[in-house]
């Protein structure tokens, strides 16, 4: 099974998404190469599910539907203005998310400069188009990895604690190499993850 999981959302009218270039749809760049994300998704190791809806009630069901996931990337498009409910939704299951979006919404009409997720989103990402989604699937994964590799180190460092304490309690009875040599291999162990890590 594949080692993470990453859920793609978008907002009203971003349903020409992947297809071909959307009437509806104002900016120049509104189509979105789609399968470059699923391809980047594919290479790595990653569940990626891509959904889209335009009213905010299917939206907030998907969020808070797939506990599952590790990873939120969103393009609430026009509710990114107006949306507390999505925004509450986001925080309810605590999943971290970068919020995306096609055009450069700081160029735009001053109703978009504000949106109701930047402030809790772990990056924002606008005005690169398509590419955007590819980046922010990229951080995904790296922080995924990290965090990964931080609970790793953390099952390292708990094991190496239950060592030293075994052998603190062991000590005074027993002077055997086997118990000397175990604690050696978790020092070693704690040594490399923190090699690897810092
Ligand atoms: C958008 C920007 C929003 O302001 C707009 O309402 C959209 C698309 C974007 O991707 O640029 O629908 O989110």
């Amino acid at each position: 099974s594949k080692k993470f999981n990453i859920l793609l959302l978008n907002g009203p009218e971003l349903k020409y998404v992947g297809r071909k270039r959307a009437e509806t749809l104002w900016f120049a760049f509104s189509y979105l190469p789609l399968k470059n994300v699923a391809k980047l998704a594919a290479q790595h190791d990653v569940n990626l599910a891509c959904f889209q809806a335009n009213s905010e009630e299917r939206l907030i069901d998907k969020i808070i539907k797939v506990f599952e996931s590790g990873f939120y990337l969103i393009n609430p498009a026009a509710y990114t203005h107006t949306s507390i409910a999505l925004r509450d939704a986001l925080l309810a299951v605590s999943i971290p998310f970068v919020e995306i979006h096609l055009s450069n919404v700081h160029k735009r009409e001053p109703f978009r400069h504000h949106s109701y997720f930047s402030d809790v989103a772990e990056g924002v990402i606008c005005g690169l188009g398509a590419k955007g989604y590819e980046f922010a699937l990229q951080f995904a994964l790296d922080f995924l990895n990290k965090k990964h590799k931080i609970s790793q180190n953390l099952q390292i460092f708990a094991e190496i604690y239950r060592k030293v304490h075994d052998f603190a309690v062991i000590l005074p009875t027993q002077k055997t190499g086997f118990k000397m040599t175990a604690l050696w291999k978790s020092i070693l162990k704690v040594r490399l993850a923190i090699h690897y890590y810092f």
